[in-house]
């Protein structure tokens, strides 16, 4: 059953959508959505993002990476059942601390309450979007993937898609960029998750410049 209030974008308005937002205001209201509503996001609207990354500066401008975007519900399975066991190992410790600890700050509780909601329903979420990058003298080129993902993240922002950055799926890696069909040479460096947002865009908690 599509939601009532997942966003419904005719064809017409891709080109427009999201070219709106003041560049700054938009980099001040980009965080991680990790709750997402289930509806698939158009083929068009995860170009326009992905095209958004390739504007990102690369050493010598070789513009190092690859997009891949799995969006079928068996493939998604796939990921997310080998991404939960490695984030609920990953974040154990930290609830461990936050149950100990009375004065655990609220923001990071609710960090953690959003972080593995992704975890436990990443097979949900539309789009599970991996960013590779091919190497260079053999290591990964992450100096150049990243200012790629960012751009994506701010694309997404622009266009009212929820996502957030996520790496634990390096923790299966080799396995996941075979699957993939990503050759050795251009390892995955990010997955992803891009879906219509069941929250909202707002500043995200950081400590004052000064
Ligand atoms: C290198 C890197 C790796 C990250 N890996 C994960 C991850 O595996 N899973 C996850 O839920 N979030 C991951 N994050 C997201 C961070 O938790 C998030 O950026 C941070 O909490 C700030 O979120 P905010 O912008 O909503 O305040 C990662 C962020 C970075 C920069």
């Amino acid at each position: 059953m599509p939601d009532p209030d997942a966003p419904d974008i005719r064809p017409s308005e891709f080109d427009r959508l999201g070219e709106d937002v003041p560049l700054l205001e938009g980099i001040r209201t980009t965080r991680a959505i990790r709750r997402l509503r289930p509806d698939p996001v158009p083929r068009e609207v995860i170009r326009k993002v992905c095209e958004a990354g390739t504007f990102a500066p690369s050493g010598g401008n070789r513009q190092p990476w690859r997009f891949i975007a799995v969006t079928d519900p068996e493939r998604r399975q796939w990921v997310a059942d080998r991404y939960r066991p490695r984030f609920h190992a990953y974040i154990a410790p930290a609830q461990e601390r936050a149950s100990e600890d009375p004065e655990f700050p609220e923001a990071r509780r609710r960090m953690q309450r959003a972080a593995i909601h992704l975890a436990d329903h990443l097979h949900e979420a539309p789009v599970h979007l991996f960013v590779a990058a091919y190497t260079r003298g053999g290591k990964p080129q992450l100096q150049a993937a990243m200012p790629c993902i960012q751009n994506v993240l701010l694309a997404c922002r622009a266009v009212g898609l929820g996502a957030s950055l996520t790496t634990l799926h390096t923790g299966f890696g080799e396995e996941c960029d075979r699957w993939l069909g990503l050759p050795d040479n251009c390892p995955s460096c990010a997955l992803i998750p891009i879906g219509w947002p069941i929250g909202k865009y707002g500043r995200p908690p950081r400590r004052p410049l000064s």
